[in-house]
C-alpha cells in the first residue's frame, strides 16, 4: 500500500501487500490459525447457551417451530424495528414460495432511541396507522380492509429478547446503540400492545423472520445472518438438543429456531477475540461498554467509527492532511460505515469516490497515496468483519455436521448504496 509521500513517520517503501501496513493497520488482519481457534470457542459458547439459561451468548429459543412449507397463503402486517429504522410491510403470501412486499421506511433519529421506551412503541404505533390509513384503506390499491376486518400483525424486534411464548418478548437488553429507559425487563409485546391498542399475533427476531423468509423461498436453507447495524445470526435447532427447555414438555423431536445473540460473543472477557486499541476505544465510548463485543467488530453500526479512529490517529501523529482543518473528522461516528464500504470498492484508478467523500463530507483534500492508503484501510476492516462472521457460520454449521452436504445461508445485508435491506 502506498502511503502518504514525502511522511517522515516509519511509513515509506510500500507494496500493495497488507505485510506493509504501518504497524496499527497489521493488527486487523486475522489468520487462519486464530479464525480456528475463535470457531473452536465459538461452539462451546454456543453449547452452553443452549444448556444454561442468562448466559452471555443466550442462545434464545424463538418458539417458532418448524420450517414453512413454502405453501401458506395470506396478507400478513409486520413492523420492523431494527437498528436504524423503523419499516412498515404489507406481505402477501402467495404459495409455491412467491410472496409480494409493500413498505414504508421510517428513520429513527437518535434522541429516538433513548427516549422513553413507551414513547418509541408509540412511533411504531403511529407509523403503523399511517401505512394502513394510506395503504389499505384506498379503494385504489391492491388490498382494502373492510370495516372490522382485521390482519395479523408481527413484530420484528431485533433486540435480545428471552421469550416463552410466540407473542410475548422480554427485552434482556438493548444493543445497536439504543439505550430507551423503563424497557429492559419488560415484555416488549405487551409495551407495543399497549401503543397499538389492537391485535398482536407474534414477535420475533430479524434473524429468524430471514431464516423462516428465505426457508418459503428456499428449502435449503438452514441458517440466517443478519449483517446491518448489529450482527446476529439464527437457525432451527432440534428441541431435544436445548436442554435448559427440557421441562417445558414440548416434543424433543420438534424443531425450533434459535436465536443465537452471537453479537455477543466474547463480551466482558474478551478471550478470544483480537481487538485493536481502536475497538477498545470503540467499546468504551459506546453506551454499553464490555458488551456486544463480537458485534462492534462487525457491524455497520461500528466498522465506520473503526476506520476514522485510525485516521484521526494519524491525523495527531502529523501523519495525515498536514496543515488542514480536519475537524468535521473528529467527530464521532461522523464516518458512516457506508463511506468504508463505498472507499473499499472504488473502482477508479484515481480513487475519484474517496476524493468526493473527503472533499464533500470532510472538507480535506487527499493526495492520490492518502486514498491508496485510506481503500486498503477499509478493506482491511472489512475483511476483519468478514472473517470474523465466516468464524460464527463454520462454529453453526460444524456444529450441526452440515458440512457434508452443504447448506444455504440467507442473509440480510445493508446495500450500501442505498442502506436498505436486501435479501440474499
Ligand atoms: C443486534 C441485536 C439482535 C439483532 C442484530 C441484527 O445484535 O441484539 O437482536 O438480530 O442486532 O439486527
Amino acid at each position: 500500500v502506498v502511503l502518504p509521500s514525502g511522511q517522515t513517520m516509519a511509513m515509506h517503501t510500500r507494496t500493495q501487500d497488507e505485510e506493509d501496513l504501518p504497524h496499527a493497520t497489521k493488527k486487523f488482519t486475522l489468520t487462519p490459525q486464530r479464525m480456528r481457534m475463535i470457531v473452536e470457542a465459538f461452539k462451546e459458547t454456543l453449547e452452553l447457551g443452549l444448556a444454561k439459561p442468562k448466559q452471555v451468548v443466550p442462545m434464545i429459543p424463538t418458539f417458532v417451530f418448524g420450517w414453512p412449507t413454502g405453501q401458506e397463503k395470506g396478507d400478513i402486517l409486520a413492523v420492523d424495528l431494527g437498528g436504524t429504522n423503523l419499516r412498515v410491510c404489507l406481505v402477501t403470501l402467495q404459495g409455491e414460495g412467491k410472496f409480494e412486499i409493500t413498505q414504508t421506511k421510517y428513520r429513527l433519529t437518535e434522541e429516538q432511541k433513548q427516549e422513553d421506551g413507551q414513547k418509541l412503541f408509540d412511533f411504531c404505533a403511529e407509523c403503523l396507522k399511517t401505512f394502513v390509513d394510506t395503504n389499505l384503506a384506498d379503494e385504489n390499491s391492491g388490498l382494502t380492509l373492510k370495516p372490522g376486518e382485521k390482519l395479523p400483525l408481527g413484530f420484528t424486534f431485533s433486540y435480545p429478547c428471552s421469550q416463552e411464548r410466540i407473542d410475548h418478548g422480554e427485552l434482556i437488553r438493548w444493543t445497536k446503540g439504543f439505550g430507551a429507559p423503563n424497557t429492559e425487563g419488560h415484555d416488549v409485546a405487551d409495551m407495543f400492545r399497549k401503543s397499538l391498542a389492537k391485535f398482536l399475533t407474534a414477535i420475533i427476531n430479524d434473524t429468524t423472520g430471514t431464516l423462516i423468509a428465505s426457508a418459503y423461498v428456499n428449502p435449503k436453507t438452514k441458517i440466517a445472518v443478519i449483517f446491518g447495524t448489529g450482527c446476529n445470526a439464527a437457525y432451527m435447532e432440534r428441541v431435544g438438543d436445548i436442554p435448559k427447555i427440557k421441562n417445558l414438555g414440548i416434543d424433543d423431536e420438534a424443531a425450533m429456531g434459535i436465536n443465537c445473540e452471537w453479537g455477543a460473543f466474547d463480551s466482558f472477557e474478551h478471550e478470544h477475540l483480537p481487538r485493536t486499541k481502536y475497538d477498545t476505544v470503540v467499546d468504551e465510548t459506546s453506551n454499553k461498554p464490555g458488551e456486544q463485543a463480537f458485534e462492534k467488530l462487525i457491524s455497520g453500526r461500528y466498522l465506520g467509527e473503526i476506520l476514522r479512529l485510525v485516521i484521526c490517529e494519524l491525523i495527531d501523529e502529523g501523519v495525515l492532511f498536514l496543515g488542514q482543518n480536519t475537524y468535521k473528522l473528529e467527530v464521532p461516528y461522523v464516518l458512516d460505515t457506508a463511506f468504508l464500504s463505498l472507499m473499499e470498492s472504488d473502482p477508479t484508478d484515481e480513487l475519484l469516490m474517496i476524493i468526493g467523500i473527503f472533499t464533500h463530507f470532510f472538507a480535506v483534500e487527499t493526495t492520490l497515496a492518502e486514498r491508496q492508503f485510506f481503500r486498503a484501510l477499509a478493506k482491511l476492516i472489512g475483511r476483519r468483519a468478514a472473517r470474523l462472521s465466516s468464524c460464527g457460520i463454520a462454529a453453526i454449521v460444524s456444529k450441526m455436521g452440515y458440512l457434508e452436504e452443504g447448506c444455504l445461508v440467507a442473509m440480510t445485508k445493508i446495500r450500501k448504496d442505498a442502506g436498505l435491506y436486501v435479501n440474499v
